[in-house]
Order: structure tokens, then sequence, then C-alpha cells
């Protein structure tokens, strides 16, 4: 996970936000960060903080632009499947019953490869997503190949599937290097399945229970919407008392199926989350979740989300999961070399993060 340069990190007085150093300690610490993003943990007065930093090969400690560079090979998201046992009514890729469109098994192992050879060092990240990923019928053996070339595997599911799986395929999820993000956009039938169907909250609970029997490493996803928004806490309670550690959201988009224009901001979640994060009881439930990435974010100055290559179930390769002519870079059929080697500056303004939000977490968190 890490290379073998070393970096001497000297914390600097006064606290400058600008430069990438940290608060004052007595003594120097020698770290060994992996080329790329680091999250770096320092206890002050008892109180835990927490950085992101980045360096380059030059082991110069550097933000911005950088981070994207390096990101481009170290998160690759793909949607192996457009089939779908549900049909949601917002569903941003028009996913369904009927929808026949898989990638193989071989294209999946040649990007894998191909991503692999790019990498300088980093721990990488293969999200595989749909559709639904589990009416795949080499998904585990895309599973178990991605985990042999070393991929923290993330895998985005509807949960529903999870119960039929055989005892075999339950084993393989419990796999310390895969972790479950399963959808539940509310609390209670009537906001869950508002635009998710009827009769999924429970099939989806029920699919929870069983795989929670298998790993921990399980973390729900809520599209906000306008039937869930008012008490969107209630999803930090449910994580609660269902014992997931991790939670997070995307605000309901136009797209696909979805026709709704949506009204609600960034920031009117953040204003109802950050009091409850801001309580003890909640705040196990910040990792993975938003707030923290938009405060670390602020924190040092990176004003831009990661960016990373999205393969469609169709071949088609988007920088992000932003499916638009714009932000398409080409096709699996075409030659890697060329499809996955982008300078991708003038990508990155897409990937800004309002300055207003990263402010409003930032003054308003209290970690
Ligand atoms: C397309 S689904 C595929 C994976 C799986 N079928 C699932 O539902 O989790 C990936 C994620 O996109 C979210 N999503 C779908 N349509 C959306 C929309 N219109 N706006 C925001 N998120 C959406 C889903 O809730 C899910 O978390
Ligand atoms: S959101 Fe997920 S579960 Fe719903 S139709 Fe789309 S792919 Fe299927």
């Amino acid at each position: 996970m890490f290379s073998t340069r070393r970096l001497v990190l000297t914390y600097t007085q006064p606290y400058d936000k600008n430069k990438l150093g940290v608060r004052k300690r007595k003594e120097k610490r020698q770290i060994t960060p992996e080329r790329g993003i680091f999250l770096f943990f320092v206890f002050f007065n008892n109180k835990k903080r927490v950085y992101i930093m980045s360096n380059s090969s030059d082991n110069k400690i550097k933000s911005g632009y950088l981070l994207a560079d390096v990101d481009l090979y170290t998160n690759i998201v793909i949607s192996i499947t457009n089939l779908c046992n549900l049909s949601c009514g917002y569903c941003i890729r028009g996913s369904g019953p009927i929808i026949k469109e898989f990638l193989s098994f071989k294209t999946v192992k040649n990007i894998l490869n191909f991503i692999k050879s790019r990498n300088s060092g980093n721990r990488q990240i293969l999200q595989l997503t749909g559709g639904e990923v589990f009416l795949h019928k080499d998904i585990f053996n895309i599973i178990k190949y991605a985990l042999s070339l070393g991929f923290l595997v993330r895998i985005q599911t509807n949960g529903i599937l999870l119960p039929s799986l055989k005892q075999n395929e339950l084993e393989l999820l419990s796999d310390k290097n895969i972790v479950l993000k399963i959808s539940l956009d509310g609390w209670d039938e009537e906001t869950h399945e508002f635009y998710r169907g009827k009769k999924t909250f429970k099939k989806v609970l029920r699919g929870l229970i069983c795989i929670r029997k298998i790993t921990s490493q399980i973390g729900l996803k809520t599209v906000i919407h306008e039937k869930n928004f008012s008490k969107i806490h209630k999803m930090l309670d449910l994580c609660l008392s269902l014992n997931i550690k991790s939670w997070s959201h995307n605000i309901l988009k136009q797209g696909g199926r979805c026709l709704n224009k949506n009204t609600i901001t960034e920031l009117d979640v953040l204003e109802k989350l950050i009091p409850y994060y801001n309580k003890t009881k909640y705040r196990k439930m910040l990792g993975g979740s938003n707030v923290l990435i938009y405060y670390l974010l602020n924190y040092q100055r990176l004003n831009s989300l990661p960016i990373y290559y999205f393969v469609h179930s169709n071949g088609n390769v988007y920088l992000t999961d932003n499916v638009t002519d714009k932000n398409k870079v080409g096709s699996v059929k075409e030659d890697f070399k060329k499809l996955f080697c982008l300078k991708n500056s003038e990508i990155i303004p897409s990937r800004r993060v309002d300055s207003k939000i990263l402010e409003y977490v930032e003054s308003k968190l209290l970690i």
C-alpha cells in the first residue's frame, strides 16, 4: 500500500491554512505516505483532527490539481450491467428487467489489468455498479479477479438478491477488502418505496440482515428527495439501530428515467444533518458521509471532488458517472492506452464544490 519514499512532516506555527502543514507539535514525525491522497490523524489536546494531504513523486507536499491526476488510476467505477430486478421511478441509468446490457468478464479483466498497470503503488478501488450487479453471471469471478489484483472492491447494490446467494458466495463477500453499499432511501415503506417501488423496503431490510451476519463492512446510501428530506436524520437513527457504520447520500438528479426537477440543495441537506453529526451519539456515523468529505476538502483548500473513469455497461467510458457527451472519452472497444490516459485539468472545474458549502461545513461541524 505504501511506497518506500519517506516524508518528514515538520509541524509549523503559526498554523497556515494555505500550506499543507499541520499544527505545531514538538516532535518531528516520519510517515511513509502512499503517492496521492492520504488521511492523517493527529490527536491534539485529546481531540482527533483529520487532515487530508497529497504528495507527488518528488515528495513535495502539494494540493490541488495533482490530486486529480493521481485519482484517475486510484478509483474506477464499472457498471457491469444495465439489467435490474427493480425499475425505480428515478433511475438515472434507466435500468430495468428487460434491458440486457452486460460487460463481459473478459472486458472487465482487461480494464482492471490496464488500470492496475498504471498504478504507482496506491491502494486502488474498484466500484461495481449497474443495474443490479448480482444479476451478472460472472459477478463473483469479477470480484475474485479484482481482489487477486489487490483492488478494494466496493459493490453498489439494491440489496434485494443478497438472501438468495449461495453460502460460498456470501462467504466471498465477507472478504475484508470488500465493502457493500446498499441503497435504502427511507426509514419506512412510505419513504423508501416512493421512488423504488412497492414491497421493496422489507426486501432490502431482509438483505441487510442476511449480509450483516457475514460482514460488518456495509454502508447505506440514500437518494434524498422530496419525500424523505424533511426527516432525513432518521436515516442516521436507522443505521445506528441496525449497527451500520457508514451512510452517504446523493441528491436526486434529473436524467435517465428521472424527469423530476429537484429543488433540494446540498446546503439544505447539510443544514439538516450537521446538527446531528455534532451530537456524540451520531458522530461515529460521520465516516464515509458527504459532510466529512466537504470538511476535508475545505481543510486543505482542495475544492474539487476526485475524478475517476466510469465504464458504462454499453462499453462507453466517461470521466465521472456524469454520463454526458462532454464527459465521454471513448469506448472499451478502443485502445486502452489512448482511452485511459487523459490530462484532466479542463475537466476539474466540473467537479468543483461550491465554496459556500465548504465554508458552511467547516464553520458548523464540530470535530
Ligand atoms: C443506478 S444505481 C445501481 C446500483 C443498484 N441497483 C442500486 O440501486 O444501488 C446506483 C446508485 O444511483 C442512485 N440513483 C439512481 N437514480 C438516481 C437519481 N436520479 N439521482 C440520484 N441518484 C440516483 C441509486 O439510488 C444508487 O444508489
Ligand atoms: S436505481 Fe438501482 S435498483 Fe433502481 S432501477 Fe436503477 S439500477 Fe435498479
